[in-house]
């Protein structure tokens, strides 16, 4: 392998940035070329790409989104659009890909190395934490950093008014961002998809905190969470039956996916990097690169894509106790 190409794909998640430098880095120290793909699969087909050397990725590690853009691209998903990918890669050389981005971009990379055996690795990103084969995505961590220091922010006015706040935050169909923020902001309920709480238990639970003492209250709200229609209407039902309580919502929304990685994100993003360039050297291809038990392991693509993460049970048990 003489030439690795690399892309950001899908919703962009903080730490992508310093994969990316450590994606072409390694290439730099291996004597390897590297291309950068601008805007996913659609840079891809359009033959959007740069030479990158160990300097043009100067000063990133630290930068939130991704200086190569992302997309998510509609042409990659028809064969006439592969088609066109693949005559740019034989044109420019390349002769592997790195795909960093969540299980939408891994199914495009896997489908590609199958018609065009071309060698394809993944780097998890994505703030969902939703890829099985890895216990932390890359943008996972960063992303429970700003919801927690969100939620501290909406707990001082809650308690300052006697309030029950709902908070929703992203994590599309798993509940992973929801449970770890909650259990560290401490909020009072959790309400996640993989565990369907009903609204009568809810307001139950809500009231027995208002008799311990608790005069505010914060519940989390994953946005796949289907206890309610909507959060709204989640609140609706809650002001009906405590109108004893002022009840507002906040929808955290994007901003849990910008800001500066944390420290764990960048370190992660640097060894998943190293690894993903070093097993491509290697002759391995259609894996992701994933960390379990602090170890960087690989994980077959297709188990990547169709393997479903678990909710921590233990740490649901731990979150019920913290609202004795
Ligand atoms: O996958 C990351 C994520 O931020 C999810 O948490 C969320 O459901 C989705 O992307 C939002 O996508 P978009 O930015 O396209 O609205």
């Amino acid at each position: 392998i003489k030439k690795i190409g690399v892309m950001t794909s899908g919703g962009d998640s903080p730490g992508m940035n310093a994969a990316l430098r450590s994606v072409v880095r390694t290439c730099a120290f291996h004597g390897v070329e590297c291309l950068g793909i601008y805007r996913g699969y659609q840079g891809l087909i359009e033959g959007d790409f740069k030479e990158m050397t160990a300097r043009s990725v100067n000063n990133i590690i630290n930068k939130g989104g991704t200086i190569l853009k992302s997309a998510r691209s509609q042409e990659f998903r028809t064969v006439e659009g592969r088609k066109k990918a693949y005559e740019h890669v034989k044109a420019s050389g390349m002769d592997a890909l790195v795909v960093i981005g969540g299980d939408g971009s891994f199914t495009g990379g896997m489908v590609f190395n199958e018609e065009f055996n071309f060698p394809v690795m993944g780097i998890p990103g994505t703030i969902d934490n939703d890829i099985y084969g890895t216990s932390s995505t890359l943008g996972f961590d960063t992303a429970l950093n700003t919801v927690v220091e969100c939620i501290d922010k909406i707990r001082d006015t809650a308690s300052s008014h006697n309030r029950l706040f709902f908070v929703e935050v992203m994590g599309r169909d798993v509940g992973h961002i929801a449970l770890n923020a909650g259990v560290g902001a401490g909020a009072e309920e959790i309400l996640i998809p993989e565990e369907d709480m009903g609204k009568d238990r809810l307001v139950e639970s809500l009231k027995r905190s208002r008799e311990s003492g608790k005069s505010s209250s914060i519940v989390v709200v994953a946005e796949g969470d289907k206890t309610g229609d909507n959060v709204f209407e989640l609140k609706d039902y809650v002001e009906k039956n405590m109108p004893e309580y002022e009840v507002r919502v906040s929808v955290l929304g994007h901003m849990q996916r910008g800001g500066s990685p944390s420290c764990w994100d960048r370190v992660l993003a640097s060894r998943m990097g190293v690894k993903a360039v070093e097993s491509l050297l290697e002759g391995k291809t259609n894996y992701m690169v994933g960390i379990n038990n602090n170890k960087i392991e690989l994980c077959p693509l297709d188990m990547a894509v169709k393997g479903k993460t678990e909710i921590d049970t233990e740490l649901l048990r731990v979150s019920d106790i913290m609202t004795v």
